[in-house]
């Protein structure tokens, strides 16, 4: 595939690059009114994400609108227990819901492996040739999955939750059931981020949410031994890792066969840099609400990020997602900023 613009893949392989990539995550979102109108004139959420045309729309707009150096396919990590067999529904101002839930052995019925991807995700890798087809090159496409002990949070609490304490609760009442569900996560997951690529995916993102509820020997047993089978079988394009809060596990997230690893805005970006090596790429890390404040602040506190990270094998991103209420013209003063950067390393 030849890009116009392909600086996010050059940064991710540690390749030489001109000026620092940038995107959001979370940009195909609320944020654009442009996304709001899409969106209103179907039925919802998941309409949107089942409608390939419409989801390719949505994806190129901050491509277009922004100016950012990758689009990210609009979709969900839900959409994995939802193949499995467990449905969600997108709730207005309160998020996903789950009717059933997996806590006991015999509801894994709803947690099934032995399906053909394209039956059941068929409208995502539709989605993806569809975005290619449009983007024509101009800048790669990311394709995304949950990580397998996030998605195990929502199959099992049914519901987002600060503290996720049913899903904590499993691994002290009935680890063999977490185990289980956890290794048919991984397997469908590993199906999925394959169909992705094959489609025309350019490299993706694996976002572990809720690593942070986790104590360190606990995400190792639960969450990193999942992960690195993940990113043991992606071979085929970069890979992406984004545990939020896992500060204790950056050095054995680093040490899989990943090319960068994503740094959330509490993390310290020069003892990261320390405890990973030189030899992989990191993404991140503005507080989001940064993006609250004046332009002036923005550009500011967006170059003493960019300041504090010191090394080429940089993508540059928020901490997390963009929140819903932010202005545009914001997160252009942030894109813009980094534009303009000078790269002194
Ligand atoms: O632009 C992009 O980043 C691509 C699209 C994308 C969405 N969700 C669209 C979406 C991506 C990459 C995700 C990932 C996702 N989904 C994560 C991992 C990243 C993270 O934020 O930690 C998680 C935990 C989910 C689950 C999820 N989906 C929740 C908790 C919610 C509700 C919260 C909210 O913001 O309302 C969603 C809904 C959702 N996913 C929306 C979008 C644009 C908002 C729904 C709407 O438009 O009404």
């Amino acid at each position: 595939m030849k890009f116009e613009n392909d600086l996010v893949l050059r940064a991710a392989r540690g390749e030489d690059i001109e000026r620092y990539p940038v995107w959001l995550m979370r940009q195909a979102g609320r944020i654009l009114p442009e996304y709001r109108a899409v969106r209103g004139e179907l039925s919802g959420f998941k309409e949107l994400v089942e409608t390939p045309e419409r989801a390719a729309e949505v994806t190129i707009q901050p491509v277009d609108l922004l100016g950012v150096d990758a689009a990210i396919i609009f979709s969900d990590i839900l959409v994995v227990p939802e193949a499995m067999g467990l449905e969600y529904q997108m709730i207005e101002k309160k998020g996903p819901w789950f009717e059933k839930t997996i806590r006991s052995m015999d509801e894994l019925i709803y947690a099934q492996t032995d399906f053909d991807i394209e039956d059941r995700l068929g409208y995502v890798t539709e989605a993806i040739s569809i975005t290619n087809k449009a983007l024509n090159g101009r800048v790669p496409l990311i394709g995304f999955a949950g990580a397998p002990w996030t998605i195990f949070c929502y199959m099992t609490e049914g519901q987002g939750s600060k503290t996720f304490s049913e899903s904590r609760k499993l691994l002290y009442t009935n680890p063999t059931l977490a185990h289980e569900l956890l290794n048919r996560i991984t397997e469908v997951t590993i199906k999925y981020l394959k169909a992705q690529i094959k489609a025309g995916a350019h490299m993706v993102q694996v976002f572990d949410s809720w690593a942070g509820i986790l104590g360190k020997e606990q995400y190792a047993e639960f969450g990193l031994k999942y992960m690195d089978r993940i990113a043991a079988a992606i071979t085929e394009v970069p890979v992406t890792i984004f545990a939020k809060g896992a500060y204790n596990s950056v050095s054995e997230i680093a040490a899989m066969s990943c090319n960068t690893v994503g740094v959330d805005w509490n993390m310290q970006v020069d003892e990261i840099r320390k405890s990973v090596g030189e030899s992989i790429t990191l993404q991140g890390n503005l507080d989001p609400c940064v993006l609250y404040s004046s332009h002036s602040e923005v550009e500011r506190l967006t170059k003493n990020m960019l300041d504090s990270f010191k090394s080429k094998r940089h993508i540059v991103n928020l901490g997390h997602g963009v929140y819903p209420d932010m202005d545009p013209e914001k997160v252009k003063t942030f894109i813009k900023t980094v534009k303009n950067y000078e790269i002194n390393y």
